[in-house]
């Protein structure tokens, strides 16, 4: 268990959860890319509530989930968050030039891989990555 701080926004508790052994070939920085974005993002909208990451495998893929139970984000949404530039109304005031998201999304289908949103406003967001065991 560890804390962190992102600027003024800070969570004292991220659990890492190894669900199981997943052995893969991976581009270190740019999974590191990937990983830090989402864990940014959860601290920033995350409203200093409890964050999991979660690392599982799933046939060929490693699934990596960055969950978080902040202020959540509006299904109409969706899809403009992983685009360039976009920002969408947040709860807190927070900078962010909105490339994030999208930088990830590039990331992951350069591996063959896919992100997904799962959110409900006010309850929180899970953020999926999946990518394949070797890329
Ligand atoms: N975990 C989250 N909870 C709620 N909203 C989120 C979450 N992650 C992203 N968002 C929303 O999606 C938008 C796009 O996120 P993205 O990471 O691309 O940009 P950003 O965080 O605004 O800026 P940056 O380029 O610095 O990452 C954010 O502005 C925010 O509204
Ligand atoms: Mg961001």
């Amino acid at each position: 268990m560890i804390s962190s701080q992102v600027g003024r926004f800070y969570t004292e508790q991220i659990a890492f959860t190894a669900k199981k052994r997943v052995i893969g070939f991976w581009d270190l920085r740019r999974l590191d890319q990937i990983v830090s974005n989402l864990l940014t993002n959860a601290i920033k909208y995350g409203h200093k509530k409890p964050i999991e990451i979660t690392l599982d495998q799933d046939g060929n893929f490693a699934v990596i989930e960055v969950i978080d139970h902040g202020e959540g984000i509006a299904p109409e949404n969706f899809d403009k968050i992983f685009k360039r530039f976009e920002r969408v109304p947040n709860d807190i005031s927070v900078g962010g030039i909105g490339l994030g998201l999208y930088i990830v999304k590039q990331i992951v289908e350069a591996t063959g891989g896919s992100i997904n949103v799962k959110s409900k406003k006010g309850e929180g967001s899970t953020f999926t990555v999946r990518i394949p065991l070797s890329s």
